[in-house]
């Protein structure tokens, strides 16, 4: 059940704690506070049942909206509840619908490597008018990520490391070309900030564990999975995460994982991750760009 909710939620394991702890306290809270009104403004036995019931109702329904984002900012979750209470206004009413969008995104996926990340997120948005995936950048001209961007006619740029870290030329170009995400799908630099303020929030990456756990510089590729095994884990991942400042630190927006076998060599960790980054990137990029196809 509480796989399910993070699958439907898009959160990991700590996020969903809060969450329901969110609802827990806003519940009692709300039972508390309904109480206190009622006694303050008087009621008692000999108030008409349709009076008691009407104000309990409205507690309820109103101060509930208000009680939960002031708990959820006790929490931390005040973004993951002021989305949620957008949706029940949006229902009730009280908010507008957002209008349609009809300028597609427009993404750019880095990868360094054989780009099979790359090439099912591809695959997924063929037929999707609102996410286009504009441009394949990499830092390595012999990468066959660059063979997968020119079977799907999609536009290349290698980059060089100097260029990319000590100036703002990319940034501009990725402006310059409507660039409005990024996805990082294996790729093995470290993005300048540069870059990063450009595309607050805007920038993806997959990992091949379950961060915190086995992330941060160095860790990537078999790098991972053989710590992973040296470590005697009994389970695996992968994260989806926000990209900021520090390796592998951004906002967790997804998990997913799998079992170890005590016999798993690292290839075998490796090959069990990599069926999860197909099956889940491509799904956790759609639903945060459409929120509707979620
Ligand atoms: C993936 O396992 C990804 O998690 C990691 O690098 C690998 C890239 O594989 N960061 P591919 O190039 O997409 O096949």
């Amino acid at each position: 059940m509480f796989n399910k909710l993070q699958q439907k939620w898009k959160v990991g394991g700590i996020q969903l704690f809060l969450i329901l702890c969110t609802f827990a306290v806003t519940g009692s809270l709300t039972a508390f506070i309904s109480e206190r009104i009622t006694n303050w403004v008087g009621f008692d036995e000999n108030t008409l049942f349709a009076w008691k019931i009407l104000l309990r109702l409205s507690i309820l329904i109103f101060g509930y909206q208000f009680i939960i984002l002031a708990v959820s900012f006790v929490f931390g979750q005040f973004r993951f509840f002021w989305n949620y209470e957008k949706k029940i206004l949006t229902k009730m009413g009280f908010m507008k619908r957002k209008a349609p969008k009809t300028e597609p995104f427009k993404l750019a996926i880095f990868a360094s490597g054989k780009g099979s990340n790359a090439e099912k997120i591809i695959q997924y948005f063929d037929n999707e008018k609102l996410v286009k995936i504009s441009m394949i950048v990499c830092n390595n001209p012999q990468a066959g990520v660059l063979d997968i961007a020119k079977q799907h006619n999609i536009k290349t740029l290698v980059i060089d490391k100097k260029t990319f870290t000590q100036t703002e030329e990319y940034v501009q170009l990725l402006k310059n070309e409507g660039i409005t995400h990024i996805i990082l799908a294996g790729f093995l630099w470290k993005v300048p900030e540069t870059m990063i303020n450009g595309y607050r929030n805007k920038i993806l990456n997959i990992h091949p564990a379950l961060l915190p756990n086995f992330g941060g510089k160095g860790m990537y590729g078999h790098f991972v999975h053989e710590a992973v095994v040296k470590a005697g884990e009994r389970e695996s991942g992968i994260t989806i995460h926000f990209v900021n400042e520090h390796y592998d630190e951004g906002g967790i927006i997804f998990q997913s994982s799998f079992p170890i076998l005590p016999t798993d060599s690292a290839e075998d960790v490796a090959k069990k991750g990599q069926i999860l980054e197909h099956r889940d990137f491509p799904k956790v990029i759609a639903s945060l760009l459409l929120p509707a196809s979620s």
